[in-house]
């Protein structure tokens, strides 16, 4: 589409404003398409009816590169005479965004360019394009912001503003047809209860923490105000909490105009389960006519997973919902505060399961695609996606964060087998190693630099944000991590990657020479010369293949007494947890795995299931043991980094994984590892391949397998007594001593 953006004749700050025409097809119209974007958000309407299914278009993407335009067809609902209005406001490109929250990221004002183009039955075309012939409305949407929330005046008076101005500022702006799926609004909840809290406030329990926004339906007398504010938790006494909103108001007033009104808000979301009445008219709460709406990205559901502890459910439920509530657009840490960023390294620890969860392909492909366009000339790939950060302010360029671009298309080609991932993305994953390559001092090592370090880790004191694993570690080992993935990208692409499988030899060598020798990591379990040995730095060995085969049973037990050594509990951050069950597992110590798994004792999965969690929190410890907080600025209760450990459900306790040769589950692995305190599991993934079931149930002494493989898959099947077959597409059941 031709960039002919228009903008308000008169600055209206946070306010918002319909662009209007009017339009009388000439003949009898064949076809008819209306292409809309806007700097900032938009919502089209024909004839007074809300076009197409999506929300908050045209979402949010690396805007200085590209922004999204959508394509509505409209042949059908072409009347004699037509009014187009698309109502816009600031949104992601031109409200608050980011830590800096001075400045305006994108854009100073919003704007909007459309098109709609008529091709008629006679064969000639026609095409309405905004420009200075656009009427400019004020709107009843008086105030939005994504961070700050929404006021909608239905007493407001829309008055004409005047004709549009053409917006010579936007036309910088590079326009490109909708590559990820609709952001949409999905489950409708109803209110648990209403609950009048110790402080004498008025708050209404969802029951659900999430992203999207409150619906009311409410019939009051002209003037009345609701103004809401939002909450993920109540404070240890039951009083509504939300300072870990930080910056980001997320209040919501609406004023009603006495007749039935049916408000929600249209440009902004937040994250929340709790609401609080701060003003509400003067009838009786009808908890019937309050809704809240999930928002997120469309994705089809492709995997389940349930077992026989209600408490790993809820883990697994509170992953779903730190999904759907974080995947609303791009991978967002969390929903709800000053924040909502593309964080590179959340996303990276989080794909895997992910992937599974959902299908995810459009999603990455548009985010992808991002990162791509952000990544620097020299390969660099910062901590945010789009980086919302001033030239002279942006995020670090860290070690496990920048690694997503190679992680991400990796994960991807694994779980859909479509080497097109890899393909898009292989410039991106080359030049990243490149960069970490010429990065630091060593030429094979990446020493120096600024990192997030193993992120909220427990191993360095409770205030510690970046954990004991020492970054020139970290950052050694992703680079020895994401060479190997370039390797195994370019053998699937057919790609010539002699220079990079040198690389990591050299790689492999220096990291042994600087942090394992002189034996200092392998006799030494409590020093090193290079920095504290930590959980995740024997995690991050062993499941990057850093050590030699024959060391691993000594770096494995020494896994096994650091984590004895915090009384049989994990310490690691976003770094090590999406890998310590993984290494356990695959070192035949299950017992150690499910254990992990099952503590719940701080630091541990169940811990914020036991606190009441319906989503995972971004900090082991968010809410600590006395009921307290861990600390007001990084306490989101809707992280999903941690629940990356749905993979391990998925992969190893029901033990379906794909193959590399087989990716896309065309040649999996079928090797569920029961364990009795699950009793059972039902787990099923629809694949690309075609739907595979795995089952196990303990009766007595023996365990009972059903699997479930698509018809023109293969699958090697493994049972915990060693018995091993392949087998193609068909219902098999075993039934094996315990
Ligand atoms: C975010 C994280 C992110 C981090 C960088 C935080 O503010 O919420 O999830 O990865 O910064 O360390």
């Amino acid at each position: 589409m031709k960039n002919s953006w228009i903008k308000s004749p008169v600055d209206l700050g946070a306010a918002s404003a319909s662009f209007v025409t009017e339009f009388s097809p000439e003949s009898e119209v064949k076809s008819a398409q209306l292409l809309v974007s806007a700097i900032g958000i938009f919502q089209a309407s024909l004839n007074g009816e809300k076009l197409g299914k999506g929300v908050l278009n045209p979402g949010f993407t690396s805007y200085n590169n590209r922004v999204q335009f959508m394509t509505y067809d409209v042949t059908s609902l072409l009347k004699a005479q037509n009014n187009i209005s698309i109502t816009a406001g600031n949104g992601w490109a031109v409200g608050h965004m980011g830590l800096d929250t001075s400045e305006k990221v994108f854009s100073d004002h919003y704007a909007i360019t459309a098109k709609l183009q008529v091709v008629y039955a006679d064969g000639s075309e026609q095409q309405i394009v905004t420009d200075e012939n656009w009427k400019v409305y004020s709107s009843p949407i008086e105030y939005s912001d994504i961070y700050h929330g929404e006021t909608v005046n239905l007493m407001h008076q829309v008055k004409l503003l005047g004709n549009a101005v053409k917006d010579e500022a936007s036309y910088k702006f590079n326009l490109v047809a909708q590559i990820g799926p609709d952001i949409v609004e999905n489950e409708r909840l109803a209110p648990i209860q209403l609950i009048v809290t110790p402080k004498g406030e008025r708050v209404i329990d969802f029951g659900q923490n999430m992203a999207g926004y409150v619906e009311f339906k409410i019939k009051g007398k002209a003037g009345e105000k609701i103004v809401i504010s939002h909450a993920e938790v109540l404070d240890a006494d039951g009083n509504f909490y939300n300072e870990n909103y930080r910056g980001a108001k997320n209040c919501i007033t609406y004023i009603l105009d006495g007749n039935d009104n049916c408000f929600k808000p249209t440009f902004s979301f937040q994250g929340f389960r709790y609401i609080r009445l701060d003003e509400y008219p003067d009838v009786e709460v009808d908890l019937n006519n309050i809704r809240a709406i999930a928002v997120h990205s469309q994705m089809a559901r492709i995997g389940r997973f349930s077992c026989g502890n209600e408490k790993i459910n809820q883990l697994y439920h509170n992953t779903i919902w730190g999904q759907k509530s974080n995947y609303l657009d791009i991978p967002t840490d969390c929903p709800q505060r000053d924040e909502r960023l593309g964080w590179t390294g959340d996303a990276q620890a989080f794909c895997r399961t992910a992937a599974l969860n959902y299908d995810v392909r459009k999603f990455f492909e548009k985010w992808l695609g991002d990162l791509r366009a952000e990544q620097r000339e020299d390969g660099g790939v910062y901590g945010t996606c789009p980086e919302c950060f001033s030239s002279q302010n942006h995020t670090l360029v860290s070690a496990a964060w920048g690694d997503v671009v190679t992680i991400a298309p990796w994960e991807l080609y694994r779980a859909y087998g479509d080497a097109k991932v890899l393909n898009d993305n292989f410039s991106m994953m080359k030049k990243w190693v490149d960069y970490m390559h010429s990065a630091g001092d060593e030429e094979f090592l990446w020493l120096g630099g600024a990192h997030y370090g193993d992120w909220l880790a427990m191993d360095a004191g409770e205030d510690n944000y970046s954990g004991a694993t020492s970054a020139d570690f970290i950052a050694s080992a992703f680079f020895a991590h994401s060479t190997d993935l370039v390797i195994r990208a370019g053998e699937v692409l057919g790609e010539n990657v002699d220079h990079y499988r040198q690389l990591h030899k050299n790689v492999l060598k220096s990291f042994r020479e600087y942090f394992m020798e002189p034996g200092v990591l392998l006799e030494n379990p409590d020093e090193s010369a290079k920095g504290y040995i930590t959980q995740t730095c024997l995690v991050l060995i062993l499941y990057f293949n850093l050590c030699k085969e024959e060391e691993r049973p000594l770096l494995q037990q020494k896994l096994v007494k650091l984590i004895g050594d915090f009384g049989d509990r994990m310490v690691t951050g976003f770094v090590g947890t999406p890998y310590i069950l993984h290494v356990l597992s695959d070192a035949g110590n299950l017992k150690l795995a499910y254990k992990l798994l099952l503590s719940e004792k701080t630091p541990s999965w169940l811990y914020s299931v036991t606190h009441g969690a319906t989503t995972m929190w971004e900090h082991w410890n968010s809410i600590k043991e006395d009921g307290s907080f861990w600390s007001v600025n990084m306490n989101s209760f809707n992280h999903y980094a941690y629940g990356s450990v749905c993979d391990w459900l998925y992969g190893v306790a029901a033990g379906i994984t794909t193959t590399e040769e087989g990716a896309g589950y065309r040649k999996f692995t079928l090797a569920p590892k029961p364990c009795r305190e699950l009793k059972h599991i039902n787990c099923a993934l629809d694949t690309v391949n075609g739907r595979i079931e795995s089952r196990w149930y303990y009766k007595n002494d023996e365990i009972y397998f059903e699997f479930t493989v698509p018809s023109g898959a293969q699958a090697i099947i493994t049972l915990p007594n060693g018995y091993t077959e392949t087998v193609g597409g068909g219902v098999y059941h075993y039934t094996v001593k315990e």
